[in-house]
């Protein structure tokens, strides 16, 4: 079955293993709760490296006082068994005290990119998750680490980061695993009801006339705000944002008709999920 290592040393000594065989090493970081998304992600870093290290680490830190961190769904068994399905080598499950000993006070935060949309709606969410993708990068020290395209925002922000920072590992973005009804896989998706789980994947569908009116030469404001209402008709109770933007920076496309790559994020609140997509070209 698949090993699992829990102390940063033990890590290491593993990955210098690796190394020594002169061995390329992928990493797909999670939280666990694993679905058919993280592991396309796991094959996906096969095919680049010898190697493959995944970790679940549910960070508390990329959590608001109000979010889900403590009902987050938690099974390590079940996830070292996928893990193990999808050809993972090695687990990395650390405890909350070897990620953020007693003292712990540096912040990684990424201006600009990590501003807006979830930014705004999840404030400091973006600081957790660059402080703890940086400290996880740099614990792991993998030549390429995956991350899905279903949180572009985060991707855009992690492309970012490595830049920034100078760590020397490849970022490769994976498309975003769909139900068939269009519904992103999602951990939270376990917080739908079955009467809501119908009315979820509306959103992808609404998603997808906005990009095609938009590639039609509508007028951006006026489609992003029918959007939100057909989304509130459709039983959401809240739509933080439905917004098309450019895909790199997620700066705001001009207000005439969208020419250029564009890409459209939604986040909306249905029963006990706070659910997110995007799709662009
Ligand atoms: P988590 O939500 O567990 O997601 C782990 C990785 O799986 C992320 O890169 C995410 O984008 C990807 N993923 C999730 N659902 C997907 C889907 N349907 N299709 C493709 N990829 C999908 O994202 C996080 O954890 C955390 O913020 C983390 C990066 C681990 C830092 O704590």
């Amino acid at each position: 079955s698949l090993p699992i290592v829990r102390t940063i040393a033990d890590l290491r000594a593993r990955v210098r293993a690796w190394r020594a065989e002169g061995l390329r090493v992928g990493f797909t970081p999670t939280m666990g709760a694993l679905h058919e998304g993280h592991l396309s992600l796991v094959r996906l870093a096969r095919t680049r490296a010898d190697r493959v290290l995944a970790s679940v680490f549910v960070n508390p830190t990329q959590f608001g006082p109000n979010e889900d961190f403590e009902a987050y769904p938690r099974d390590e068994a079940g996830d070292a068994a996928l893990l193990a399905s999808a050809g993972c080598d090695l687990l990395y499950a650390p405890g909350v005290a070897e990620m953020y000993p007693p003292g712990a006070s540096t912040t990684v935060t990424v201006a600009g990119v990590s501003e807006p949309l979830d930014g705004i709606a999840r404030p400091g969410h973006f600081a957790g998750v660059a402080t703890v993708v940086t400290k996880l990068l740099n614990q792991c020290a993998p030549d390429v680490a995956v991350f899905g395209e279903k949180d572009w925002q985060q991707l855009q922000v992690i492309r970012r980061l490595a830049r920034d920072l100078d760590i020397p590992v490849e970022i490769i973005g994976a498309p975003t695993a769909r139900a068939e009804d269009g519904l992103a896989l999602s951990s939270r998706n376990a917080y739908l009801t079955a009467e809501q789980r119908p009315v979820a994947g509306r959103l992808n569908q609404v998603l997808r006339r906005v990009h095609d009116r938009l590639r039609a030469a509508e007028p951006v404001a006026a489609v992003e705000a029918e959007a939100v209402a057909e989304l509130l008709a459709a039983g959401f109770a809240k739509v933080d944002y439905v917004e098309a933007r450019v895909p790199e920076t997620l700066e705001r496309l001009g207000p005439g008709p969208a020419s250029g790559p564009i890409r459209v994020l939604a986040a909306a609140h249905l029963g006990k999920a706070r659910l997110i997509d995007n799709l662009g070209d």
